[in-house]
């Protein structure tokens, strides 16, 4: 079962147990004032290897620093970007490190990215490379072409995430923050129940249609009776009426999902 919802996490999660053995897998904003807009690189740009850009809405949540304290309580929790918000979070011996360099020169931005997590075991670091129009995997330039989201996650990297935390077959994700839905996108794949909140809905169609696409891919094993569930949202910019469409997902193949 996917449910996405289109509003503010938290209202949505006064409906949630902790108890409910929901999964808390998220990327927060993390309250720097990130501008999205800001100037891109020039020398790639004259060059014309530019990524597709849009002109991005301001990520909601940034004005203010993240406060993590309504997820702890679940029992399984991964949030990304936790070295922002480290001094409000329990310690941890173990971290997940994206080393988003893998081997080329630093710029101006973080060779890395952290996220906190409940789960003992040792830390751990997944290699892809992610610098402006340079993304590996199957978000590079010749594949996709556009940026879906300024904080965009890759697929692979929320993939390797639900592997190191145990979270498999059956079991059930929520991501509260889910931006451009990389986290359910990685979840379909993974025959792994979602639950998506997306404030904006400029972002929330963004990964409705890339969920919906990713539940259309039969390379990925998908269960038949998968029902994508849909519900409006509960911003001003989205109207409050509720919508449901069920949908049937193309019979299971067992095909692996291709290599990153
Ligand atoms: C860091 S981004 C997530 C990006 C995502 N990992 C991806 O791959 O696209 C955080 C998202 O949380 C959304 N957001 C901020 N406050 C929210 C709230 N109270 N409820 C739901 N979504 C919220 C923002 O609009 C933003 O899209």
């Amino acid at each position: 079962m996917f449910t996405l919802h289109n509003g503010d996490c938290l209202k949505f999660m006064e409906t949630l147990q902790p108890e409910s053995g929901l999964c808390i897998v998220t990327d927060p904003p993390y309250g720097f004032n990130y501008d999205p807009n800001r100037k891109r690189n020039s020398v790639n740009v004259q060059k014309g290897l530019k990524l597709q850009d849009r002109n991005w809405q301001q990520i909601a949540g940034e004005a203010k620093e993240f406060d993590p304290s309504p997820f702890l309580p679940y029992e399984i929790v991964v949030l990304w970007g936790a070295n922002h918000y480290a001094h409000k979070l329990p310690s941890s011996k173990r971290w997940l490190i994206w080393d988003k360099r893998d081997g080329v020169a630093s710029d101006n931005q973080s060779d890395a990215e952290l996220a906190w997590c409940n789960v003992g075991g040792s830390v751990r670091l997944y290699r892809q490379l992610w610098r402006g129009i340079a993304r590996a995997g199957e978000e590079n330039i010749a594949n996709m072409g556009e940026k879906l989201h300024p904080h965009q996650k890759p697929v692979a990297l929320m993939i390797w995430t639900l592997q190191q935390v145990g979270i498999t077959e059956g079991m059930t994700v929520f991501d509260p923050y889910m931006g451009s839905g990389s986290t359910g996108v990685a979840c379909m794949r993974l025959n792994i129940n979602f639950i998506g909140c997306e404030i904006s809905p400029e972002y929330f169609a963004i990964a409705e249609s890339r969920i919906k696409q990713a539940a259309l891919q039969p390379a990925f094993s998908t269960p038949s009776n998968n029902r994508l569930h849909w519900t409006g949202g509960d911003s001003p910019a989205s109207p409050s009426q509720s919508t449901l469409e069920g949908f049937t997902a193309p019979e299971a193949d067992t095909t692996p999902p291709a290599s990153q």
